[in-house]
């Protein structure tokens, strides 16, 4: 059986101890699984991310990372930090948080410098990933100054030059029109097809049969409420209604009245 990941073990996690964001988590991810996690707004789908990154520690219960807890204290070993940070790599909702250099180039360029790639490897690698994201005529923009389908790009190639193992997409596509969708979808089928490990956060159901084979469904409770296959959680109408994840839109023609599911995202007539 192939390696597990990320062991999340009863997983509590309130912001500022009072805002509670994540009520008693398990889940269980092996590497090369691609995985979404989708849940209304609020249900702690971020939160999570965060915590898979190490960015944030749970109140209690235990996040597990390649056999290694992931601890605030262990935080001050500067060689663990440094070998999770090559492997796991998390593609922020808002690319702002994420890119803070003056230019595309050194904001791609970051990430590998930091880990000690040799300068001519970082300009080789740079240009690499930069014709993978379609994005090499943004080379030298300001990153803030981009389009937010341009940004998520620019974030996504970031973190490909650090060629982490693992990728965690926090609403990927949320945002964008339906080309950039296309080729970040692409691009998450890629990686997972050369191994890498896949957790996306979302609530774009149209998505998930194309990103996920396993989906875990986060309810108002801030738990998991369902996990399973893509193909079993798409079909049951109940459990997405139930969820706020799809919603029955009532109206009339011709005196009689019609019920409808809609997706969340998906304009009515
Ligand atoms: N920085 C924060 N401070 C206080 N509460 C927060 C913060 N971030 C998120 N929350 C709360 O935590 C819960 C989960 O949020 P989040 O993980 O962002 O959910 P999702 O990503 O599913 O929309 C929500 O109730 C939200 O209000
Ligand atoms: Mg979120």
């Amino acid at each position: 059986m192939s390696e597990t990941v990320f062991e999340v073990k009863d997983v509590h996690f309130s912001y500022l101890g009072k805002f509670p964001a994540l009520c008693g988590v398990d889940m269980t991810i092996r590497s090369g699984e691609k995985i979404a996690i989708i849940g209304a707004n609020g249900t702690g789908k971020s939160t999570l991310l965060q915590l898979l990154d190490g960015l944030i520690f749970p109140d209690c219960g235990h996040v597990t990372a390649f056999g290694e807890r992931l601890l605030e204290h262990s935080q001050g070993d500067e060689k663990a930090a440094h070998r999770f940070r090559k492997r796991v790599g998390l593609v922020f909702q808002n690319a702002d948080i994420q890119l803070f250099c003056p230019s595309v180039r050194e904001d791609i360029a970051f990430g590998p410098l930091q880990f000690g790639v040799a300068e001519q490897e970082v300009k080789r690698r740079t240009l690499e990933v930069a014709q993978v994201l379609d994005i090499q005529h943004l080379l030298d923009r300001v990153p803030h100054q981009l389009s937010i389908g341009e940004k998520r790009r620019v974030a996504i190639a970031s973190v490909l030059a650090i060629d982490p193992d693992v990728y965690l997409f926090d609403e990927p596509t949320a945002g964008l029109d339906p080309l950039t969708v296309r080729h970040i979808i692409d691009f998450i089928v890629n990686a997972n097809q050369q191994g890498k490990t896949i957790i996306t956060a979302t609530h774009d159901l149209h998505i998930i049969g194309e990103i996920a084979d396993t989906v875990y469904v986060f309810g108002r409770n801030k738990s998991i409420v369902r996990g399973g296959s893509s193909e079993s959680v798409l079909n049951d109408n109940a459990l997405l209604e139930a969820n706020n994840l799809i919603h029955m839109h009532r109206h009339h023609h011709d005196d009689k009245e019609h019920v409808h599911q809609h997706l969340p995202m998906e304009p009515h007539d």
